[in-house]
């Protein structure tokens, strides 16, 4: 049986590592939504567009070319032949992508990509509107939250493993600023579904997430 896992919640909630994992013990495929976003933000920082100005951003939209790729089940995203995997999480296209996210044309130009995926093969996807919008019929839709500081806490150490050097309080002011923009916008903005189940993971491990969605998806679909 092919079935859909919704996982939506706000920027650095832990979505992308947990649904790899979950990805990987139910042998299903992770879309990462956030990543096609954050592709097409860095396509018009690369390009020089302004990317408050919304007609400009709209008028190139039919010139990214972006691809999912799966090397060793891990999502590369192909962004005009380059493997932009690594680029589209630097900060600065971070907070793009939450700008560029929310025009109506730029929701519409991936909304397909990620249906037609869903069609053809079993999957966990993440994002902000996957249960409310893009996969409303999905059978397991989880919102999965944790409190503003601990997703700081949990972003500036991971920062700092990779070798930045960022200050606490701008990284909890960004996410606090993304959280507004993906909340607010008009279009598809970040909610929780109503028949999606909240999963706070502030006080969670890693694995205790993990295991808290694999039972959730036994407990809706079967083993
Ligand atoms: O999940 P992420 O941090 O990689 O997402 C980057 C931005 O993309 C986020 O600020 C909001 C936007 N986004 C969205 O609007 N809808 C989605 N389904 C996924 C991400």
């Amino acid at each position: 049986m092919i079935y859909s896992v919704a996982l939506d919640g706000p920027g650095g909630a832990g979505k992308s590592s947990i649904a790899k994992q979950v990805a990987k013990s139910k042998g299903i495929v992770y879309v990462d939504t956030g990543a096609m976003y954050r592709a097409i933000a860095l396509y018009m920082l690369k390009h020089n567009i302004d990317i408050h100005d919304h007609e400009a951003v709209v008028q190139r939209l039919n010139d990214v070319k972006i691809s999912l790729e799966y090397r060793d089940g891990t999502q590369c995203v192909i962004l005009g032949g380059e493997d932009v995997s690594t680029a589209i999480r630097e900060n600065p296209v971070s907070m793009a992508a939450s700008v560029t996210s929310a025009y109506k044309e730029v929701r519409a130009f991936l909304m397909d990509t990620q249906r037609n995926v869903a069609k053809t093969t079993s999957v966990i996807m993440d994002g902000r509107d996957i249960g409310t919008v893009v996969l409303p019929d999905a059978q397991v839709k989880i919102f999965l939250s944790a409190d503003p500081v601990v997703r700081a806490q949990r972003r500036h150490k991971e920062l700092l493993e990779k070798g930045q050097t960022v200050d606490f309080d701008t990284v909890l002011a960004d996410i606090q600023q993304r959280d507004w923009q993906d909340t607010n916008r008009t279009e598809a903005p970040l909610r929780q579904a109503e028949d999606a189940v909240l999963l706070d993971t502030s006080y969670l491990t890693f694995d205790q997430s993990v295991q808290a969605v694999l039972t959730l998806i036994d407990e809706k679909v079967g083993k």
